[in-house]
């Protein structure tokens, strides 16, 4: 079983990272163990995953009456933008189920349980991979309100300005190219007026640093206009005329953005970890030292150590000369 499911995990993965969607894969196999249909959902709009795995299978000539299906996570029952995965895996013929995830989508969930209720034999089968491959759309959907990734470029004294306001560049040009990865698996990308007055940014995602052409919803926070700055040369952008973190995610959530990367500057960071918004830290640090400038991150009203935040499963990569440093501030499955 498990490897069908790690199976299912790499077919989730095919899936973009981005959307209101999650990434969901789907392995079907004969009761004598022989592979009869794989899927995986491609995106919002187009078939989940189970569908996918039924139409593979049909295309291969397999019948799957009385297959077992291996799902990363718990299969719809709800109408959305397609029909109740539920529902075809019943009329397909299909007598057993495991999934990796239950489903935390109030609108999309018991699956399970309306399988069983029509003599399926479906069973939660957890799985910390499977957990993984959503782990930003779980936190998002069980939260009712978008994943933050909080991200800054900083100095080894946590500067991520020189004193005049220049930021160009903190860091190098590997740990650049990576931040434009991640902007590409996102949904959003959220500053404060200060950095669109101070640096002017354009906010995509660019090539060469991504296969992909997704680009993310651009959107600045602050009171004051920006008018004639880079992030408003096309349509895909949005002010939001508040300094309240709450605001800005329901404004986010009302257009269904699932992750957003609050990329500074600071008093826009320090205000969504002063609010316990910040989901994801992504420091990138730099071997360079400025004794002046502007702070990642200002007061956020911690006065002493035992008060500090502290992050989880935290990685360290080496980009060229510098260090992307990320940690998580959300508990993960027990
Ligand atoms: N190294 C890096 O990773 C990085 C990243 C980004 C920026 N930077 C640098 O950081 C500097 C800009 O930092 P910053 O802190 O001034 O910019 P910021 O956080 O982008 O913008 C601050 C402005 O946003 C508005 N705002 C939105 N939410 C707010 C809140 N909760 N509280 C208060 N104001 C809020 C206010 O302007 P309104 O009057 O419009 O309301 C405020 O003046 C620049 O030097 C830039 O180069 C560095």
């Amino acid at each position: 079983m498990a490897d069908h499911l790690a199976r299912a995990v790499e077919l989730a993965l095919r899936g973009p990272a981005h959307g209101p969607n999650p990434r969901v894969g789907c392995v079907l196999v004969a009761p004598d163990g022989t592979v009869l249909g794989e899927g995986w959902h491609r995106g919002a709009g187009t078939p989940h995953a189970e569908p996918a795995a039924l139409d593979d299978a049909r295309d291969r000539g397999h019948d799957v009456t009385g297959a077992t299906a291996y799902v990363t996570l718990e299969p719809c029952s709800h109408t959305g933008r397609t029909g109740p995965c539920t529902d075809a895996l019943t009329r397909a013929g299909v007598a057993a189920v495991r999934y990796a995830v239950e489903d935390p989508n109030p609108l999309a969930a018991g699956g399970g349980e309306v399988l069983r209720s029509r003599g399926i034999d479906a069973t939660y089968a957890p799985s910390r991979a499977a957990w993984e491959v959503n782990r930003r759309w779980l936190g998002a959907v069980a939260h009712g309100r978008p994943w933050v990734i909080a991200k800054w470029a900083q100095t080894l004294d946590g500067r991520t300005a020189a004193a005049d306001g220049t930021s160009f560049w903190v860091t190098g040009e590997e740990a650049r190219a990576h931040a434009h990865g991640v902007r590409a698996e996102v949904d959003a990308i959220l500053v404060g007026t200060g950095t669109v007055r101070a640096d002017d940014p354009a906010l995509s995602a660019r090539p060469p640093h991504v296969a992909e052409p997704h680009q993310p919803l651009r959107a600045v926070m602050g009171m004051s206009d920006t008018f004639g700055a880079k992030v408003w040369h096309d349509e895909n952008a949005i002010a939001i005329r508040s300094h309240d973190p709450h605001e800005a995610l329901a404004a986010l959530e009302a257009r269904e953005v699932r992750t957003v990367v609050v990329e500074g500057g600071g008093t826009v960071t320090t205000a969504f970890l002063r609010a316990g918004l910040v989901d994801e830290v992504h420091a990138y640090i730099a071997p360079a030292i400025l004794g002046s400038g502007t702070n990642a991150v200002g007061d956020l009203g911690i006065g002493t150590m035992g008060g500090a935040l502290r992050g989880q499963d935290v990685t360290a990569t080496a980009l060229g000369v510098d260090t992307l440093v990320t940690a998580f501030f959300q508990r993960g499955p027990q």
